[in-house]
């Protein structure tokens, strides 16, 4: 495993799962194969079978890395701190490794005061955000009193994201791709590009994707519900892509987004 450290010395594994329409089995899985990070988010409506999961698994809460995000609705009702009381109840647990403004709904600014008051208390470990542009991360940095450790944002071949990861690389604050493997549904791993790139390597072309986003310094947890393909995402770690072949991914950006735009998304 490779790991990242925060801009707050907090180290994180580069590698994990992802916690969107998860059972409680399949993060259990998940964690009895070595996956020590998991994503989550109030709004996946499975924080409960999350905490059910690390409850039943035999890993120790201190070895397992938890983030869970703030839902838009909760930071324009200013209800930061209760939501985030509610999602530790949910999770069975006293504290989250890292918490994220999931979108930046009105009201984020507010929100990130509460959840800078619950990183002193020590309750949180690392605080982040999730979908800011640029515009938005300044906003924030203008009376933040702790900085941004994380942006996670939509990144993968087809949508790199690449000026946003410069800039919040440049400032100190780790990124995050979300849907790292195109997403559900997506003809991503199809592509010729990569089934070429897999057989030059010998690897899946998820294993290039999943290798190639590390290799640009990138935290990803592709979501699988597959033990197979868990145990594959995982295999990693014994190649690494050439300097051209990762310049022939990055070729495939058509900067088109499957999810939607920080500046207009209607939830
Ligand atoms: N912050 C945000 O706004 C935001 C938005 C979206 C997602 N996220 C986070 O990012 C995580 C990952 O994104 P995502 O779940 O949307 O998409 P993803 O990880 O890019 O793709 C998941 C899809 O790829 C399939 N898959 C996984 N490994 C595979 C492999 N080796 N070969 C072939 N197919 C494979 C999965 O199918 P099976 O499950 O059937 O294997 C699933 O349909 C989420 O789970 C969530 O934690 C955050």
């Amino acid at each position: 495993m490779y790991y990242v450290e925060l801009n707050n010395g907090v180290v994180i594994p580069q590698l994990g799962i992802g916690g969107f329409a998860q059972s409680k089995d399949a993060i259990r899985q998940a964690l009895e194969m070595r996956y020590r990070l998991i994503d989550t988010a109030a709004q996946y409506g499975n924080e409960a079978e999350v905490g059910e999961a690390i409850r039943e698994s035999r890993v120790k809460r201190e070895d397992i890395f938890l983030t869970t995000k703030l839902w838009t609705e909760d930071i324009r009702q200013g209800r930061t701190y209760e939501a985030f009381q509610e999602s530790l109840e949910r999770l069975q647990t006293d504290y989250i490794d890292l918490y994220l403004i999931h979108w930046p709904a009105e009201g984020y600014d507010k929100a990130w005061k509460v959840m800078e008051g619950l990183y002193r208390e020590g309750k949180i470990r690392a605080i982040g955000v999730s979908n800011f542009h640029v515009c938005h991360l300044d906003k924030i940095r203008e009376t933040a009193e702790v900085m941004p450790a994380v942006n996670q944002i939509e990144s993968h071949p087809r949508f790199c994201n690449q000026e946003l990861i410069d800039y919040c690389m440049r400032k100190g604050i780790a990124v995050e791709a979300w849907c790292p493997l195109g997403g559900a549904g997506s003809r991503l791993l199809q592509d010729g590009t990569l089934a070429k790139l897999a057989d030059k390597y010998g690897k899946t072309a998820a294993q290039v994707v999943i290798r190639w986003h590390i290799q640009r310094g990138v935290i990803v947890f592709p979501k699988t519900a597959h033990r197979e393909r868990m145990e594959s995402n995982m295999g990693v770690f014994d190649f690494a892509l050439s300097d051209e072949d990762m310049a022939l991914v990055g070729e495939m950006d058509r900067g088109k987004r499957i999810g939607a735009d920080p500046e207009d998304f209607g939830f």
